[in-house]
């Protein structure tokens, strides 16, 4: 099995690149290089040479997930599974190297390693919060415009598959995965239809999810989700995005599985995308739960998403 350390990038296709652009840029991505009138590679604020990519097409649609292993034996190793490409050369800015496999409903899912860092760009530092107990602003203030918030890094991505079991089964015996929570159907003590996936890296500390893997009759990606910088980030892009006159899906709330502070919105070819901060990190000894309630349910407080969210 592989060792995922980090996702890397969602892919998608649209037939306007500019208008992608605006939109992402809008959201608090930047501009990557090697982008051309073909595609399209957006970056955050991070080292990650990119972690959105929308090449053009007819016809909008998602493709699928890029995952960064650990090592080059990683990617020897996932080249050697049924259904899988070799190791290749990539042809993506960045280079490095990639397997190319499908699941099991024929989301495309890239390992990569080998893939060129980048500069951090330079963006405002985290708003330090005083809490009742912790003062940690001394002799500051706190002064953010509406604006773009500097996305971070791609956090995590959802699926709506056919088949829970066998999709789990396909990324469970390719990379190391461990069951963060699982959703079952409301008021009934199962089967489970949707399983929070994290990354096993020990006693370091991860995302409480890196996927959720949904069963639906409607198979394809539910979103995808960006890391902010805070609070005030999440907050002042919210009313930026709105003043721009983008389609805001659900938010600003809190999450029950997970913890983060969400907020979605829909891309102008109709892709659920999500900002979010302060989410759970865990470590692999966090035990699963189990979570019988409906999509409003998910929620804690904030803008409830509707019963049907994750139809
Ligand atoms: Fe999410």
């Amino acid at each position: 099995m592989a060792t995922a350390i980090d996702a890397a990038q969602v892919t998608y296709q649209a037939p306007d690149l500019e208008v992608m652009e605006r939109f992402l840029t809008a959201f608090g991505m930047t501009k990557a290089e090697g982008s051309d009138e073909n595609a399209l590679y957006m970056r955050g604020n991070g080292t990650q040479h990119h972690i959105h990519a929308t090449h053009k097409a007819d016809t909008a649609r998602f493709v699928g997930a890029s995952i960064e292993v650990a090592t080059r034996a990683d990617l020897d190793e996932l080249a050697a599974m049924d259904g899988s490409s070799s190791v290749v050369e990539s042809t993506e800015p960045g280079g490095g190297y990639e397997v190319e496999m499908h699941m099991p409903d024929g989301f495309r899912i890239k390992a990569i390693w080998g893939r060129a860092a980048v500069e951090p760009l330079d963006t405002r530092a985290p708003i330090a919060f005083n809490d009742i107990r912790d003062k940690r602003r001394v002799n500051g203030n706190v002064r953010v415009a509406a604006g773009p918030c500097p996305v971070h890094r791609l956090g995590h991505f959802v699926l709506h598959v056919s088949d829970h079991d066998a999709s789990m089964a396909w990324l469970r015996e390719r990379f190391n995965f461990l069951d963060s929570d699982y959703f079952l159907p409301p008021g009934q003590d199962g089967p489970v239809v949707g399983t929070f996936v994290r990354l096993d890296l020990g006693e370091t500390l991860v995302d409480h999810h890196f996927m959720l893997v949904l069963q639906s009759e409607r198979v394809g990606v539910h979103h995808s989700s960006f890391e902010v910088t805070d609070v005030d980030g999440v907050m002042s892009s919210h009313d930026f995005l709105l003043e721009q006159g983008y389609h805001l899906d659900v938010g600003v709330g809190r999450h029950v599985l997970g913890s983060q502070i969400f907020d979605y919105w829909k891309d102008p070819f109709g892709f659920r995308i999500e900002h979010y901060t302060d989410g759970d990190t865990v470590d692999a000894s966090y035990q699963p739960t189990k979570f019988n309630g409906t999509a409003s349910e998910t929620t804690q407080w904030g803008n409830r998403p509707p019963l049907e969210f994750f139809d």
